[in-house]
């Protein structure tokens, strides 16, 4: 693990400008940051790491799929862009690869991290397989929340941002070389359905998730999210010792 201040989810990371031996107190907070793509989600859980580093929470930034040696491994092969003469993937084959990361990620990073009482903030989780390969590609959503209790041993979020805005907006603002195979190989009916999926979440679990217009400028998504994030989650995270690390 790395010592100094970086701002990518690709590197083991700490953010520490004293380190101390960590005194716990109790389970860490987990919140995720979903929504279609575009959104700004990799740019946003870095900025809500810095914040709550700044308030001396200790977070560890991670993403999905992704996060673990096989689970960055999995991502290569589920965003690459299938050849000519490949049959189009199955959603139910997605979901489980999805599944399967998601599971290694889990048991190797995320509990470890929350048992310690380190916040974890984690770019994308469950929902994304259930607005993607459930709304956007028919996977029934009860096969998918079974998938998902089976790959997470029923760990849920205590805060989820939904960065929300409109299909076209995300898809444009994508560089093309950072082009995956869902946005360059599924159509724009498919990425709306993703979308609506993500909001009915959304309206079925208020407690939990948050919506967020992701159409602002970074710095007033950053404080729209820092600003949910301190009213739904204080008291719970506990400021201590102020770390911030990244894994992939
Ligand atoms: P993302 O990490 O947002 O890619 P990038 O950082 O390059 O924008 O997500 C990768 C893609 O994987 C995205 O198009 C959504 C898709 N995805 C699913 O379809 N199901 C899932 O369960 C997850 C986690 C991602």
């Amino acid at each position: 693990m790395a010592q100094g201040r970086r701002t990518s989810l690709g590197r083991s990371t700490t953010l520490a400008p004293m380190p101390r031996p960590a005194t716990t107190a109790g389970p860490g907070a987990f919140i995720t940051i979903d929504g279609p793509d575009g959104g700004g989600k990799t740019t946003q859980a870095e900025r809500l790491g810095e914040h709550l580093f700044a308030r001396g929470v200790r977070v560890l930034l991670t993403r999905e799929p992704g996060g673990t040696w096989l689970g960055e491994r999995l991502r290569d092969v589920l965003l690459a862009r299938t050849s000519t003469a490949a049959a189009p993937t199955d959603p139910l084959t997605d979901a489980l690869l999805f599944n399967a990361a998601r599971r290694q990620l889990v048991e190797e990073v995320v509990r470890p991290a929350l048992d310690a009482g380190t916040t974890v903030i984690c770019a994308r989780f469950a929902d994304s397989t259930l607005a993607y390969q459930g709304h956007g590609a028919g996977v029934p959503l009860e096969r998918l929340h079974a998938l998902a209790q089976v790959a997470t041993d029923g760990l849920t979020p205590d805060l989820t941002i939904l960065l929300d805005l409109p299909v076209e907006t995300g898809l444009a603002r994508k560089a093309p070389g950072d082009v995956t195979r869902f946005e360059a190989e599924f159509d724009l009916g498919f990425h709306r359905r993703v979308r609506e999926g993500f909001l009915a979440i959304a309206r079925a679990d208020r407690d939990r998730v948050a919506v967020i217009d992701a159409t602002a400028g970074i710095d007033e998504v950053a404080a729209a999210v820092a600003s949910v994030t301190d009213d739904r989650l204080s008291p719970g995270i506990e400021p201590e010792s102020a770390r911030v690390r990244s894994t992939r």
